[in-house]
C-alpha cells in the first residue's frame, strides 16, 4: 500500500453504526463474545488440556455453517478421522463443517482463503508453526508469529480467527499469556475436570464487557449452555447441614450464588491443617484470625477445611461474610438458615463493610427464594421482599448464630 492510499478522515465522516456479529447460536458462548463473533476479528481462548475447548469450537463451527457461515476447523492435534468421530458424538450437524488436519501456517491461510472460509478456528496454536522461522511448534518465537500472521489475515482478508491455546495450571506455559495483547479478546474455559460445570470467562474483549461468563455442562454429547447459570452451582445443597453458607458473587454484569462449606474438626496429632479449595489460604488465614481476636471464636485447635462448590473461586472480599458464617457455624454444629443469604467484606477490625452492586444480588437471591440477607450496617439499600438482618461486625455475627 502506498503512503497516500488512506488519509486521515475526521471521526465524524466514519461510518458508524453497529457491529456486524455472527451468532454462534450457542447462547452462554454468544453472551461471553458480547453477542457474537465479529467479523475480522481475532479471539484466543485458552484452558487446560481436557477442559474442552475443542468440543466446544466444533460445536460452533457445526452452529455456524448451520446457519450459512462458511466454517474451517483447523486441527494440528487430531486427523480429520479422529475430528469425525467427535462430531458423531455431538450430532448430525457438524457434518457440513471444513476440517483440516495441518500444522503449517502457510497452508492453512491457503486454505482458509481458498475456501473462502468466513469464520477459522486454529486447534492448537501451539501445534502451528511457521517454516520462516527456526525452531519448534510451540516455542514462544513460533505461538506469537503463527498468531500475528493471522491476525494480519483475519484484518485484511475478513475472517474471524479462533485461537485455541493451552494453558498448564498456573498458566505458566509458554504460549497463550504471551497473546492476549496481540488479540481482541480473550476467553479462558475453566472448571475442574471432575466436575461437569465450565465456565467460559472473558478476560478481555475489545467488543464486549469482560468478566461476563458462559456457564456450560459437559455432558456425553457435548456441551450444553446451562439455562440458569446464577443457580447452577447451588444444585445439590444440602439443607440442614452446619457449615454451609450462600453468599452472591457478581461474575461480569451476572450475580451467581454460590455455596460456601466450612468444616471445623478436631485436629489430629501436630499442626492444625488449613485447607481452602476456590478460596485464597491467605484470605482463609486472615479470616481466621478476625474470628479468633474479634469475635471470640477460636479454631485454632481444630483442623479447618473450606470448600466452595461448583469449582468456583471466590476472588472477591464481598464473600468474606458467608467464609466467617460457614466457620462459625461449623465450630458450633449448627446450621445456618437454608434461606439466608450473606453479603460482606470483613476488615481487620472484624467490622462488617457494604459490598458493590447489592441491589442486583439481592434480587437475584430473592429470585431464588432466599428471604433474609446478612449484611453490613452501612449498607444502602432497600429491603424489597427481603427480611435484612445488619450486621456491625463480626462478633454481632458470632452471637446471633449462637442465641
Ligand atoms: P476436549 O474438547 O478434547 O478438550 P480440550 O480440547 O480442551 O483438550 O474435551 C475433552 C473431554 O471432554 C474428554 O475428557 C472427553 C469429554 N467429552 C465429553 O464428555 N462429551 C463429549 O461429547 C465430548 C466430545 C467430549
Ligand atoms: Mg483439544
Amino acid at each position: 500500500m502506498s503512503p497516500a492510499a488512506r488519509p486521515p478522515v475526521r471521526l465524524s465522516d466514519v461510518q458508524g453504526g453497529t457491529l456486524q456479529r455472527w451468532k454462534t447460536g450457542i447462547d452462554e458462548m454468544d453472551f461471553v463474545l458480547g453477542g457474537g463473533i465479529v467479523p475480522g476479528s481475532l479471539v484466543l481462548i485458552g484452558g487446560e488440556p481436557g477442559i474442552g475447548k475443542s468440543t466446544l469450537l466444533l460445536q460452533c463451527a457445526a452452529r455456524l455453517e448451520a446457519s450459512g457461515i462458511s466454517t474451517l476447523y483447523v486441527s494440528g492435534e487430531e486427523s480429520p478421522e479422529q475430528i469425525r468421530l467427535r462430531a458423531d458424538r455431538l450430532g448430525p450437524s457438524a457434518g457440513r463443517v471444513h476440517v483440516l488436519g495441518e500444522t503449517r501456517l502457510e497452508a492453512m491461510v491457503h486454505h482458509a482463503a481458498a475456501l473462502p472460509a468466513q469464520v477459522v478456528i486454529v486447534d492448537s496454536i501451539q501445534t502451528a508453526y511457521t517454516e520462516e522461522l527456526e525452531g519448534a511448534p510451540g516455542n514462544v518465537g513460533q505461538v506469537r508469529e503463527c498468531a500475528a500472521r493471522l491476525m494480519r489475515f483475519a484484518k485484511e482478508a475478513g475472517p474471524a480467527v479462533l485461537l485455541v491455546g493451552h494453558v498448564t495450571k498456573g498458566g505458566g506455559i509458554a504460549g497463550p499469556r504471551t497473546l492476549e495483547h496481540i488479540v481482541d479478546t480473550v476467553l479462558y474455559f475453566e472448571g475442574e475436570a471432575t466436575l461437569d460445570f465450565r465456565v467460559l470467562r472473558a478476560v478481555k474483549n475489545r467488543f464486549g464487557s469482560v468478566d461476563e461468563i458462559g456457564v456450560f455442562r459437559m455432558t456425553s454429547d457435548g456441551l450444553e449452555p446451562v439455562a440458569d447459570p446464577a443457580a447452577a452451582f447451588l444444585a445439590g445443597r444440602a439443607a440442614g447441614v452446619s457449615g454451609s453458607a450462600v453468599t452472591a458473587l457478581m461474575e461480569g454484569t451476572r450475580p451467581v450464588l454460590v455455596e460456601v462449606q466450612a468444616l471445623a474438626a478436631r485436629a489430629g496429632f501436630g499442626t492444625p491443617q488449613r485447607v481452602a479449595t476456590g478460596l485464597d489460604h491467605r484470605r482463609l488465614a486472615v479470616l481466621l484470625a478476625v474470628l479468633e481476636r474479634r469475635a471470640g471464636v477460636g479454631l485454632g485447635d481444630r483442623d479447618v477445611f473450606v470448600n466452595v462448590t461448583g469449582g468456583v473461586r471466590l476472588a472477591e472480599p464481598s464473600a468474606d461474610l458467608a467464609v466467617v458464617a460457614a466457620l462459625v457455624s461449623s465450630a458450633a454444629a449448627r446450621a445456618l438458615p437454608a434461606d439466608a443469604l450473606f453479603l460482606g467484606e470483613v476488615g481487620l477490625g472484624g467490622e462488617i463493610r457494604p459490598v458493590a452492586g447489592v441491589e442486583r444480588r439481592l434480587a437475584e437471591a430473592e429470585r431464588q427464594g432466599f428471604r433474609r440477607v446478612f449484611l453490613s450496617t452501612r449498607s444502602r439499600v432497600a429491603a424489597g421482599g427481603l427480611e435484612l438482618v445488619t450486621l456491625e461486625g463480626v462478633h454481632e455475627l458470632a452471637r446471633r448464630l449462637a442465641a
